[in-house]
């Protein structure tokens, strides 16, 4: 806005000038010419400024979070891995390392004003980025949670579904965090859980993959099992590398989904 209100000064001043020492025809036309190529390149100066001042790394405005979120599907398969969890009007539903809070949105209209979504993170500038989504995009069924390493934090046998996209190699401490996310779904709940593994990469060491943003499926299904979760499907990939998506994990590795159920 400074640019803004600044540029344009001179603009209002060479008006001014203008009524003040016009004394000829050819004089108040090149005046105006004048004015007309300064409005034009004060035009275009905000257009390329509100441009550049778009940041999907740091969401804060609509364009910013609309930016952010506009790779989904051609890069995660958004809708499909939406549809794994088979949430209805009416659920509670969380996303756990919800980080911006993309799936969090679209999980608020899956579930509709009778149902609600726990968006969940432990780092403060998730946190920061879905509070404003909410407020951006108004979701009043969605409840921003603030986990702790070891525990999402959610309410007790109340889940229908939870959902663990590109989180789950994060996770330093995989174990008590899936005990928690186990006692927090109902009995029959779901557990969609995605992330990326290279085929090549899957006889490295656990901390290897996890250095390198991946992990084996393999891995996550026995320790999700290990806790009593029970794994129903396994899709691996889900999503094959695209190598040309280079900001993408998609540019770096193939995306597997896994869908697990909490006995009932
Ligand atoms: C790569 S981001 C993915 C965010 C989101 N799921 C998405 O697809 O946009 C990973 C997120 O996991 C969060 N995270 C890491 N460890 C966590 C933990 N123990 N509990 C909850 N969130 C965690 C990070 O803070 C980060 O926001």
């Amino acid at each position: 806005m400074a640019a803004f209100g600044c540029t344009m000064t001179p603009t209002l001043r060479g008006n001014q000038t203008e009524r003040a020492t016009m004394r000829s025809e050819g004089q108040s036309r090149r005046v105006s010419l004048a004015l007309t190529a300064l409005v034009t390149v004060v035009a275009a100066t905000v257009a390329v400024g509100q441009q550049a001042a778009v940041n999907p790394g740091n969401p804060f405005t609509l364009e910013d979070f609309k930016a952010g979120d506009q790779n989904r599907e051609p890069y995660q398969r958004a809708t499909d891995v939406l549809h794994a969890l088979e949430v209805t009007s009416g659920a509670r539903v969380a996303d756990v390392g919800a980080g911006a809070g993309y799936y969090a949105m679209r999980l608020s209209e899956m579930v509709g004003p009778e149902g609600k979504v726990f968006a969940e993170d432990i780092s403060d500038a998730a946190l920061r980025w879905m509070n404003r989504r909410v407020t951006v995009f108004t979701l009043r069924n969605v409840e921003v949670v603030r986990g702790d390493i070891d525990n999402p934090k959610l309410p007790a046998d109340s889940l229908a579904a939870v959902l663990i996209i590109d989180s789950y190699h994060h996770f330093a401490q995989p174990q008590p965090m899936l005990e928690h996310i186990l006692q927090a779904l109902k009995p029959g709940g779901r557990l969609v859980i995605a992330d990326y593994s290279l085929r090549d990469h899957r006889t490295r060491s656990r901390a290897d993959q996890l250095n390198n943003h991946e992990i084996d499926p393999e891995l996550v299904q026995r320790e999700i099992e290990m806790v009593g979760f029970h794994v129903v499907r396994r899709d691996d990939p889900f999503l094959r590398q695209i190598p040309e998506a280079k900001e993408s994990r998609i540019g770096a590795a193939d995306m597997w989904l896994m869908v697990a159920v909490r006995p009932k």
